[in-house]
């Protein structure tokens, strides 16, 4: 085909975007199509799994022309993880809410179900949360088939499994994707007996697990393209962010800068060893088992499992948008009025703590302020503690694969440079702010490039991709100081500390 083009779509948690990306990896085209949320109780999020799909096709149809449709090679797929949806085998159709990764109506389960914790961190290398998706599979089997009478009807998915469902064929999930449903086993990469019963989720409703490169279903009634375009890779967003900076490189950490935040590193390879690395011992298993922290399987090109390691924390956008909309005024504006947090900290445990501390049970605390404080100290204190959280995960990932490098970030609050600089000081490390938008799309581009020969792993590494750099300045005592005293403020938010 003479210029070939990739079609990347990154279903999204707010949107779904598409970029057309050319043969030399230049984005030539791209197209967002919002897509809303739900919350129908306290602590519920729902999608409609419907509107989700047409809001990928009205972003496909508004980023391809009709002449550029014919050049499209490929389809790569990014998506939201962890969001299940359920539907009947036969028609497709949905059955219930897609109920989303933010959800949290399953937490008093987790309680119940605290004895088989060990077991389910070991064998999922995720911890009992109800951001994952196995206590969402229960909730709507429970919900919608209490006997499991209806197992061999009804599909349960992720949102890859969900929108690959849509072009038609067997019921399929990538690997990676797998990996964050908390009922495989990451070890072998197959669902686990002892979690399906745990979670009380038959195996006939749960897709076949397959690599991110894979013969996935061809893409049907996306128009423009004509039906029958091949998807050629199929990745986590997260995961596909870490593809796009090249995050196999030794020494390379990922921080997603987003609602919340996904801060990731590779621990170990596919077999050939082409994209990862292994941890300080070189052992399998052994790296990621630092607690706080998920291990999942990053992707699978074809040549077995790379592994992850990855911390993720609840509220960093969240919370930024949240002081924004009780001040009524944008944070940014905020932050004009004050160089500093004057000793105010701001713990977000807005429905709990994520990584590395994992207590649903914490709550939001606010310390250090006085009668002088003002709403620009409470906002610099709300993007301290987003520096400070990604840098309290880099510090356990650092135990886990050894030692980092470099920080390379992206998404939407990244665009702070005070913010870059803050997480340079804060965390003594390298920052590299990515130039370019939507990783997790140009991620999946990379990957289905890659797949149709476009181009290697080596020149995926070499292409220059433009980032700002940002030196840590601050000395290491007054770091320390100022670790220790946002590590107090955090021992407060803590159920322990009350
Ligand atoms: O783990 C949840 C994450 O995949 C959601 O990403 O970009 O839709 O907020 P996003």
């Amino acid at each position: 085909m003479a210029d070939p083009l990739i079609l990347a779509v990154d279903q999204g948690t707010s949107s779904t975007k598409a970029l057309l990306v050319d043969a030399r990896g230049r984005v030539v085209s791209r197209a967002v199509a919002p897509l809303s949320e739900s919350q129908p109780r306290p602590g519920w999020v729902e999608q409609d799994p419907a509107e989700l799909w047409q809001s990928v096709r009205r972003a496909v149809a508004e980023c391809v022309t009709p002449a550029g449709a014919g050049r499209v090679a490929g389809i790569g797929i990014s998506n939201q993880r962890e969001s299940l949806v359920l539907w009947e085998r036969r028609t497709g159709e949905p059955v219930g809410p897609l109920l989303s990764w933010q959800d949290q109506r399953t937490a008093g389960r987790c309680h119940e179900l605290a004895g088989a914790a060990e077991l389910v961190r070991s064998v999922s290398g995720l911890p009992l949360d109800p951001m994952f998706s196995a206590l969402k599979a229960r909730w709507l089997l429970d919900t919608y088939d209490p006997d499991r009478r209806r197992a061999g009807e009804l599909c349960l998915g992720t949102v890859d499994s969900w929108l690959l469902s849509r072009f038609g064929g067997e019921h399929l999930i990538e690997a990676g994707n797998a990996s964050r449903t908390q009922l495989l086993d990451v070890a072998t990469g197959d669902w686990d007996d002892r979690l399906l019963e745990l979670f009380g989720v038959p195996r006939e409703v749960l897709p076949r697990v397959v690599p991110s490169c894979a013969a996935f279903p061809a893409a049907r009634g996306l128009a423009p393209l004509p039906d029958g375009v091949p998807v050629l890779a199929v990745m986590g967003d997260s995961h596909a962010a870490m593809f796009a900076h090249a995050g196999w490189r030794p020494g390379v950490v990922k921080a997603t800068y987003g609602t919340g935040s996904s801060v990731m590193a590779i621990s170990r390879s596919g077999r050939t060893g082409q994209t990862g690395r292994t941890g300080r011992t070189g052992e399998v298993g052994e790296v990621g088992e630092v607690r706080g922290l998920c291990r999942s399987i990053a992707w699978d090109l074809g040549d077995g499992p790379a592994l992850c390691v990855e911390g993720n924390i609840r509220a960093t956008g969240r919370m930024v948008s949240w002081l924004a909309d009780l001040f009524g005024v944008p944070v940014p504006e905020l932050l004009k009025e004050a160089e500093s947090a004057d000793g105010v900290h701001f713990v977000p445990a807005f429905g709990g703590l994520g990584a590395p501390w994992w207590d649903p049970g914490a709550t939001p605390v606010i310390t250090g302020f006085s009668l002088g404080t003002r709403r620009p100290q409470l906002a610099a204190a709300a993007l301290e503690a987003v520096a400070f959280q990604i840098e309290d995960v880099l510090a356990a990932i650092e135990q886990a694969v050894g030692q980092v490098r470099v920080l390379m970030t992206d998404g939407g609050l990244t665009h702070s440079d005070r913010l870059m600089r803050l997480q340079a000081d804060l965390s003594g490390r390298v920052v590299a702010r990515s130039g370019e938008h939507d990783l997790s799309a140009l991620g999946a581009a990379d990957a289905a490039g890659l797949t149709a020969g476009l181009w290697t792993l080596g020149e995926l590494e070499r292409r220059p991709r433009p980032a700002d750099t940002y030196e840590p300045e601050l000395g290491e005592a007054e770091r320390r100081a100022r670790k220790r005293a946002w590590h107090k403020a955090v021992r407060r938010a803590l159920p322990a500390q009350e």
